[in-house]
This record gives C-alpha cells, structure tokens and sequence, in this order.
C-alpha cells in the first residue's frame, strides 16, 4: 500500500518508519526543511530505540522518503495520514491550526479517490472539522473518506508498542475505508475495533486519562503510605493483582510528565467543559500530579533543613528513560523548585543534557552520574534511566558530602543502599 504520513514528529516518524518495516511504501511529509534534511542524510533528530535500525532499513528497501513536498505526498498515495502537532496554547485547548493547514492543502491537491486518516492526538469531533476543511478546497470534487486511527505508542518503545499493541483501533464511516485501513494492518497481531469516528477519538481521550488517573490515585496512595509506615510497592502490588485493576501504571514517583498525559488532560479537561460538562475528577488528577513533585521537594527540605546553597544532584532529566524528551519533565519543575529555594544543582542524563541546556542554563552540567555527587548534599533520582542501577555506590559515598538519596521513582536497592550508609528516601515508603 501507498501511504504518506504528514508530520515527522514521534508518531508520525514512528508511523511511517513502522509502516515501511512492514512492508508498506511510505512518504513522509514535513514542513520543516531542517528535519527533512536530517532525515535525508540518515539522522533521526529525535531518540527512540530502533526507530534508526528501521529507517535505515527501509531506505536501503527504498520503502521511505522524505519530503517538503506536500503536493507530492497527496499526489503519490491513495492513503494520508495526519500526524502533525497539536501543541497547547495557553488555555490547555490544543491548538489545531496545523491540522486545517494540513486538512486544506490535502483538498487542493488531490485528484483521485483518498483516504485521510487522523492519527494526530485531537479533541473528539476534529475529523468533522477534517472532512469539512477537505471539502471546502476540494475545488475538483473528488471522492474521499476520513477515518480516525488513534496511536497508543509510548516514547522510548515506540517502535515496539506500534508492531505489538494491545488494539488497533479504527474509526470509519463506511465498509471502503474500513477494508483500507484493514488491509494496512494485516501483518499486526492485534485485536481490531472497528467504531465510529467520534467514538474512536473519545478512546484516545478517555485512554490517556485513565491512565493518567491510575498515576494520580497510586502518587495519593503514596503519600497516605509515607505518613502510615506502609510501603507503596506493596499495597500497589496487592491492588494490581486484582485482574480489574492490573498491575500496570502503578508505579509511585514524582509524578507523569511528557508532551502527552499532561496536554491530553488539560484537552480533555476543556471539551469537557465546553460540552457543559465540569470534569472534576480530572482536575484533581492534574492538581495531585503538581503537587507530587512540591511534595517531593518538601521531602528534601525535611531532610536537609535547610536548602538554601546545598548542592543537589540530579539523576535523570528526560520525563522517562529511554527518551530525549524533557517536554512537562517532572526534573525541570522540581529542579525549578529547588532553584527557588537557593539551592546549587547539579545534574546528569544520559541523553537529555542538550536539549535541557537550553531552557535551564543556571545550572551545573555533568558529564557522568559520578560527578553529579562530588560534595553533594544528597542526590535525588528523578528518571529511571537503567546506568543508575549499575553504579558503583561506594564510590558515590565517597564523593558526596552527605550520604543522601533521594529515590524518586522507588528504582534504586534500597536494602544495599542502608547497608552502605547511605540515608534513602523513596516514595509512599519508611
Ligand atoms: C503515553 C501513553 O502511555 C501512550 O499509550 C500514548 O500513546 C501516549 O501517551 C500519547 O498519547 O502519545 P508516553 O507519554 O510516551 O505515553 O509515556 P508513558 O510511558 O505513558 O509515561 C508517561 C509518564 O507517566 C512518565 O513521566 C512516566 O514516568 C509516568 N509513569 C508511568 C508513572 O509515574 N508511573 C507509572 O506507573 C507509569
């Protein structure tokens, strides 16, 4: 099949590169001359595991191109999927300026029967608005449907969850889009369900926020555990094995961050509103997530008195490992907390350090997670990245002026860690 993807963000790069692997032949659109180019010479200007593996094989498959050209990615495939950013503005709606942008070149230059797809995360009832737009500059009359195919890949295994997913879910208006998108992705293992479009974009919607609220409800749960003497790990693991519940997404820490959950909340937040609904359950699920990592850092003020001039290290920048992405990272918030707070920090990722440098300059850079501790005060694990397992933690103590961890994510081994001397802190723990 003959697909163009338009927006080479995450997903839509994610998409397209998955699309090629399994066999599909694919262009990939952007506007963005400097992506394109970067592409074009084989680098991926994001991190994701595989996604390079893939790419680069589907190029020597000649399977992927990329392109500017927008004309030529409506021209060459009877099949255009939009994945274009929908960024927040200020009042959390999302703003969808570029999927107009995208819906009205798509209507200007198609000459024969499409199908557009909507993959880009959106308010339920843009596909209308996509359809309509389609319309309006379909000076040609030509024939064409819209169907809605949410994503559900996570940073760092995307390339994984989208060749393995738990369900595909399509949204379509009638039997010719639904055999399209069918035919797409007949090489994936995975349950189907075939909607309507508006209940397709809802699935989206109420996905991310469930799973948002499994967070929230297990970051509460955590602090009521912190003030009992009982450890979140524990009840976590007796709840999820509650095949109602799950064990999934119930990892205590310093709260979800990335350019997903937090958006997608203060999205679904406002369309509801708009619909005359006042969804206060989600309110309450973003409040806890804020007040997470100002809780946290109240932690670190128990324990240091005071934090004026400490030195704190950080551990981890990117909002979860295995990513670059420092977009609503819980460590920028706290690290801006504790800047308020007149503290020196220091901090160390594996892959996040540059993009972090541009939006945080007032603070020290390291080049390894050792020099995070030399005469720290404590250090505080904020991201998961696995090295920080490995670490050789004598060494650590050595260095630091105080033998203090912060454990954000409850990652570290706690028992090794007491034995060493250190004085560790978890989360919804002794
Ligand atoms: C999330 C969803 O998991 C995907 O299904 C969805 O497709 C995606 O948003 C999207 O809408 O595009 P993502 O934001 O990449 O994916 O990452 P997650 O793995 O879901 O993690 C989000 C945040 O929650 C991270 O900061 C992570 O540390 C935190 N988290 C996750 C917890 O604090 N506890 C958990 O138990 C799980």
């Amino acid at each position: 099949m003959e697909i163009t993807i338009i927006g080479t963000g995450y997903v839509g790069l994610t998409t397209g590169a998955c699309f090629a692997h399994i066999g599909h032949k694919v262009i990939c659109v952007d506007n963005d001359e400097r992506k394109i180019d970067l592409l074009n010479k084989g680098i991926i200007p994001i991190y994701e595991p595989k996604l390079d593996e893939i790419i680069e094989e589907a190029k020597r498959k000649n399977l992927i191109s990329f392109t500017t050209d927008m004309a030529y990615g409506v021209k060459n495939s009877k099949v255009l999927f939009i994945a274009v950013g929908t960024p927040p503005k200020e009042t959390g709606e999302p703003d969808l300026s570029y999927v107009e942008n995208v819906a009205s070149q798509i209507g200007e230059h198609m000459d024969s029967y499409r199908l557009i797809v909507e993959k880009s995360t959106v308010p339920v009832k843009t596909a209308q608005w996509i359809r309509t737009t389609i319309a309006r500059f379909n000076k040609k009359n030509v024939d064409f449907d819209v169907a809605v195919n949410p994503e559900f890949l996570r940073e760092g295994s995307a390339v994984d969850d989208f060749l393995n997913p738990d369900r595909i879910v399509i949204g379509v208006e009638n039997k010719r889009a639904e055999e399209i998108l069918l035919e797409i992705y007949k090489p994936i293992k995975a349950p189907i369900l075939i909607t309507d479009l508006t209940s397709a974009e809802l699935i989206k919607h109420a996905s991310n926020a469930f799973l948002a609220m499994k967070i929230s409800f297990i970051n509460a749960i955590s602090i009521i555990c912190e003030k009992t003497g009982a450890d979140v790990e524990m009840v976590a693991k007796g709840v999820g094995l509650d095949k109602r519940i799950g064990p999934h997404f119930l990892k205590a820490g310093v709260g979800y961050g990335g350019f997903c959950f937090p958006k997608d909340l203060a999205a679904f937040i406002k369309i509801a509103e708009e619909l005359g609904y006042d969804f206060r359950l989600l309110k309450e699920v973003a409040n806890i997530n804020e007040k997470q990592k100002e809780y946290f850092v109240k932690k670190m003020e128990r324990v240091l008195w005071n934090l004026k001039d400490k030195i704190i290290g950080i551990w981890g920048l990117s909002f979860k490992p295995n990513t670059d992405d420092i977009r609503f990272a819980p460590a920028l918030d706290i690290i801006n907390l504790l800047k308020k707070e007149g503290a020196k920090i220091k901090a160390y990722d594996p892959k996040a350090m540059e993009k972090t440098k541009e939006i945080i300059k007032d603070i020290t850079y390291c080049d390894n997670p050792y020099d995070v501790c030399k005469d720290a005060d404590c250090v505080a694990l904020i991201t998961e990245w696995e090295e920080f397992a490995n670490l050789d933690f004598e060494k650590i103590k050595s260095l630091m002026r105080q033998p203090i961890i912060f454990d954000g994510r409850n990652f570290l081994d706690k028992e090794k860690l007491i034995n060493l001397g250190f004085h560790y802190y978890g989360i919804g723990k002794k």
